[in-house]
């Protein structure tokens, strides 16, 4: 069958992949309220649109922290690609490479930051979880700097891990021969091995709940790279994050695998665009499934979109390839909804479109 939307390759992958592993990519916490709201938020959303403007050439690229994109979709962070393909990481790179846009690394990645940034010529940053251990911490980040990683994006949404009852049925643990390959040095590369979800256990163990506004000076400190924090949901803690000098928010909800029955992203980001008025960059991820839901979001203020989930579908039914497919799929399904709402840049993408 060939796979024309986004939706199919989630279903091709689940024959794939293994139930531990289609579990663990898919699920989110408790009822899964937020999840599945992160979707049916974008459904709620009617489009205005306009006629009789030229459409005939239409340029989809944008800058994200002054790097251009050929599209306004970037590949959001997401752990253990090994589970999905045996090239993980690495042919997620390749991808981001090939569709010329931005690819955020894992801290727990099952490939080497240094082969994950050498297999792009485009930019990777470095998704950051802060270890108990601050000295292992900045380990950490200085081996994604020497990598050559252009940003960090500290992650502020899971001091603890939310409750994927799924991953606790299934004694969720990584199979043998994949490990946190980031954390070898610092020999914190393998999940507990319990009665639950190892990675539960995981990051009660070793990550540091006790992080705060005041940690963002102390990482501004030890790096000199942008820093953007990702899993603002709320306008209090945007304009926190201008207060505190960073570079960029991800409006995030860690798509629905946190707080259950925390608000869907889209909701949220125009009391956020609002709050910020342009001083920082906007990013925004959870639930973007279709070309219509990237205009959304960059009508309502985001300077592009970050996908997670449709990644790994992509990377289960074909690695490199799957993944270019579903990024191609994103930006054939935008550049329609450009032209069909009289759109030829991603400037022309503006509050308009909502009614
Ligand atoms: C994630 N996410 C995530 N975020 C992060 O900062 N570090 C991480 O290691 C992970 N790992 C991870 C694994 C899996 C399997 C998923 C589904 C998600 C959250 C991710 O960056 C992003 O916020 C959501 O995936 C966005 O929602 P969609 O696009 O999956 O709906
Ligand atoms: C997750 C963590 C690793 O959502 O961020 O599974």
């Amino acid at each position: 069958m060939t796979l024309i939307n986004i939706n199919d390759f989630e279903s091709a992958a689940r024959e794939k992949l293994t139930q531990m592993a289609y579990d663990y990519y898919s699920s989110g916490a408790h009822d899964e309220i937020t999840l599945r709201d992160n979707c049916d938020a974008y459904k709620r959303i009617f489009l205005k649109y306009r006629v009789l403007v030229d459409v005939s050439k239409r340029d989809l690229s944008t800058e994200v922290l002054g790097h251009k994109i050929s599209m306004p979709v970037m590949i959001a962070p997401t752990a253990f690609h090994k589970m999905a393909h045996t090239d993980g990481e690495v042919a997620v790179a390749k991808a981001a490479s090939a569709a010329d846009t931005i690819m955020i690394l894992s801290t727990l990645s099952n490939s080497d930051v240094e082969d994950v940034v050498k297999a792009t010529s485009n930019p990777v940053w470095f998704q950051l979880y802060v270890y108990k251990d601050r000295e292992v911490t900045k380990d950490l980040i200085r081996r994604a700097e020497n990598a050559g990683c252009k940003a960090i994006v500290l992650t502020v949404d899971a001091p603890v891990l939310g409750t994927r009852e799924r991953d606790v049925r299934n004694k969720f643990n990584l199979p043998k021969g994949i490990t946190v390959k980031n954390l070898t040095p610092a020999r914190k590369e393998n999940l507990p091995e319990i009665e639950d979800s190892g990675l539960s256990a995981y990051v009660q163990k070793f990550l540091d709940p006790s992080l705060s506004w005041k940690d963002i000076e102390w990482l501004k400190s030890i790096t000199a790279l942008p820093v953007l924090v990702k899993g603002i949901a709320c306008k209090e803690d945007a304009l926190l994050s201008v207060q505190h000098g960073v570079n960029g928010i991800v409006v995030s909800n860690h798509g629905g695998r946190q707080l259950d029955t925390c608000r869907a992203t889209i909701d949220v980001l125009p009391e956020i665009a609002d709050a910020v008025q342009g001083k920082i960059e906007i990013l925004i991820d959870g639930g973007i499934r279709r070309g219509t839901d990237v205009l959304k979001a960059v009508a309502l203020g985001a300077k592009a979109v970050l996908v997670g989930r449709p990644v790994i579908w992509g990377l289960a039914v074909d690695g490199e390839n799957g993944v270019s497919s579903v990024l191609e799929i994103l930006r054939r399904e935008l550049d329609l909804a450009m032209a069909l709402s009289g759109c030829n840049s991603v400037e022309k993408i503006t509050k308009e479109l909502i009614v």
